[in-house]
């Protein structure tokens, strides 16, 4: 978390009350993922990391689920939410989060929940320059190559900003202005309460008959001045609207994430191609190849490799352990030194220890592979512990579901399962006991003994003939 230069008191509006119709989604847009958190989780991280002290949310369409998201992966507790049944323009969303402010702070933060890559840096520079301006509004602006239908921001003969015109109110000459607003803006509370009365009062007299929260910029020009604060990087700016948008914003979110974690040490060979969600950690000599997917909490010590195409989700990786292509690991645990894969299955609860080796096509589920156990070839262990040194041979079958009930299976150390063997649950190898290739083991095998669970071979001689 970033901590603000200085102590600045202020609190945030964010509007996302806009249903997203453009998305073509059931889901509202603000829940819509970047980076594997909702786009309005990134805004409010990002208000908070910059340090505002409450932060009201202003929300129409399905705000149930978007309450929901936070207080299930987030927090709530600095939330108020308020309500906007009708979009009625701008001005009108962050009147309605008046009361859900309250005059707490006397500065005030307003932003959008469409806005996913708006840093906690860029905040905190535009909340120091608006409060060292002295002036009553600051406007986060924006010199772009394509204007399009942004507010345009309109500047005196000396450089100050005078007002905002709107794309659809906007002159030709005005249209041709490049500096846009972006959204956001600092005001100074007692000014924004009084002045947001002001605006309800007057009406919503423009060509889109909305209240436009772009008017208090004029009223704060006849009133010690509007700052106009430019911000470098357009790509933080860019809002969502639609599914291709969303797509632009996670390409930056990627590159800017990716690029933080190679500055720690990190080595992608083909950054662009590697999928790290805002939630993950990495150790420094972590190697990622293309098409990796780190989900969640997942978490990689150092040195661990993780080659071409595999999938993490709260996963954690011991140092020095590799990941052959195309693993999937859900809620799974490798300790070090071990190599998994390739095309192996960790699912929730797989605990493997050190140096241990996991080979294709391996599924491993709510089990303990204790260190040194090798599994290398097409098998399924669910609901076991394999005790230290163990070998299992290709193609056995925990078989620890009945239909009914799940049982486990216990293979002591050094246990040596032949090929192709079923283990019927509940059930127990010994201590440094032997299976027999193609055994149905439905009893338990006592310690440096030898089970053997099939039948006898016999041969008919001549029988072709
Ligand atoms: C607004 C600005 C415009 C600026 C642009 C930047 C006004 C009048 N215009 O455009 O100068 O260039 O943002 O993107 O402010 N919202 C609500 N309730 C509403 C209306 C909007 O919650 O009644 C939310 C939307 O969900 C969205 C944000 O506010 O997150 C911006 O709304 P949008 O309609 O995209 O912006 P404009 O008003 O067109
Ligand atoms: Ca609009």
């Amino acid at each position: 978390m970033m901590t603000p230069l200085r102590d600045l008191d202020f609190q945030a509006v964010v509007l996302a009350a806009g249903k997203g119709t453009r998305m073509k989604s059931s889901r509202v847009k603000v829940l819509h993922e970047v980076l594997g958190v909702p786009m309005i989780g990134h805004t409010i991280r990002a208000a908070r990391a910059a340090g505002s002290s409450r932060i009201a949310l202003v929300l129409g369409h399905d705000r149930e689920r978007v309450r929901q998201w936070f207080e299930e992966h987030d927090d709530v507790r600095d939330l108020r939410i308020a309500v906007q049944r009708e979009q009625l323009g701008t001005g009108h969303a962050v009147w309605v989060a008046r009361e859900a402010l309250g005059g707490g702070a006397p500065y005030t933060l307003i932003l959008y929940g469409d806005v996913p890559n708006l840093s906690a840096a860029s905040i905190s520079a535009f909340v120091e320059a608006a409060v060292d301006s002295g002036m009553p509004l600051a406007v986060m602006s924006a010199v772009v190559e394509a204007p399009g239908a942004y507010g345009r921001m309109v500047r005196g003969a000396s450089g100050a900003l005078e007002r905002i015109v709107e794309f659809k109110d906007a002159s030709e000459a005005e249209r041709a202005i490049t500096e846009i607003n972006a959204g956001f803006y600092v005001a100074r509370t007692d000014f924004l309460l009084g002045e947001l009365d002001v605006l309800m009062a007057a009406g919503a007299d423009n060509a889109q008959g909305e209240y436009y929260l772009t008017d208090l910029v004029r009223r704060a020009a006849e009133q010690g001045g509007a700052l106009g604060w430019l911000i470098e990087d357009v790509r933080e700016i860019q809002g969502v609207n639609t599914r291709a948008d969303l797509a632009q914003a996670t390409a930056y979110a990627t590159q800017r994430i990716n690029a933080y974690w190679m500055a720690q040490g990190v080595t992608m060979i083909d950054p662009a191609r590697v999928h790290i969600e805002a939630t993950v950690t990495l150790e420094p000599d972590v190697v990622l190849y293309p098409d990796v997917y780190l989900h969640g909490a997942t978490h990689l010590c150092e040195g661990a490799v993780i080659e071409h195409g595999c999938t993490l989700r709260d996963t954690h990786i011991g140092r020095g352990t590799r990941l052959l292509a195309g693993c999937y690991c859900d809620q799974a645990k490798v300790a070090e030194r071990t190599n998994i894969g390739p095309y192996a299955h960790l699912r929730p609860g797989a605990d493997i220890g050190s140096e241990c080796k996991v080979g294709n096509f391996v599924e491993v589920k709510k089990s303990r592979l204790d260190d040194g156990v090798k599994a290398g070839h097409l098998t399924y262990l669910g609901d076991a512990h394999i005790g230290a040194g163990a070998n299992i041979g290709a193609g056995t079958i925990t078989c620890n579901y009945d239909g009914k009930h799940k049982h486990r299976t216990t293979i002591g150390p050094g246990v040596f399962i032949g090929s192709n063997s079923s283990l019927v649950a509940p059930v127990t190898v010994g201590e440094g006991a032997y299976v027999g290739a193609g055994s149905t083991i439905t009893e338990d095998v006592p310690r440096k003994a030898l089970g053997v669970g099939r039948g006898r071979q016999r041969n008919v001689e001549g029988w072709a003939e």
